[in-house]
């Protein structure tokens, strides 16, 4: 029996379970935003097949109706996005988790790489309440994304950067 759960494919949750306690050890002790966006992008990117782009746009202080490119891992990133445009923009406006099955239904979508087919956008807010950034994640599959990633990801961003 013991074996057998051994051999078991963990499922999303159980996965996402592990990742959150391994990037929590890993910035264990480092407050900088960018290093842990950069080790949450890269960790995220890694630790999932048919990711073609992981990473933050970040609401950009000197002009605070526009996201600016953060760190990321994949293809080239758009630098720019209008908080009127796009699943990025969306996300950042309404201050909710967006999941779009396919970007070819979501009027205004940014293919800042053709390839991208689903997506996921969950704000960042810092321990005061204040958006700070989005974290966008692609794919090249339909569908990619569902509630277990939505909660797993609110879950992350609000651990690592909401709490003072
Ligand atoms: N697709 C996003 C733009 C960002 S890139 O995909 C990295 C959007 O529609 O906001």
């Amino acid at each position: 029996m013991a074996q057998r759960q051994e051999n078991q494919v963990p499922s999303k949750t159980q996965r996402y379970d592990r990742l959150i306690s391994e990037i929590g050890l890993v910035l264990e002790g480092e407050p900088h935003r960018v290093a842990r966006m950069a080790t949450i992008a890269c960790l995220l990117h890694e630790a999932f097949a048919d990711r073609i782009w992981t990473g933050f746009y970040l609401v950009d202080e000197t002009k605070k109706d526009q996201l600016v490119v953060g760190p990321y891992q994949g293809s080239l990133g758009c630098l720019r996005i209008d908080f009127s445009r796009g699943v990025c923009g969306a996300a950042a406006t309404r201050g909710q988790t967006i999941i779009v099955e396919n970007v070819h239904d979501f009027p205004g979508h940014i293919a800042c790489d053709s390839r991208s087919v689903s997506e996921i956008v969950v704000p960042v807010w810092d321990p005061s309440g204040r958006l700070i950034a989005v974290l966008d994640i692609d794919s090249d599959k339909p569908a990619q994304f569902d509630r277990e990633d939505q909660q797993a990801l609110e879950r992350l961003v609000k651990n690592i950067f909401a709490k003072a």
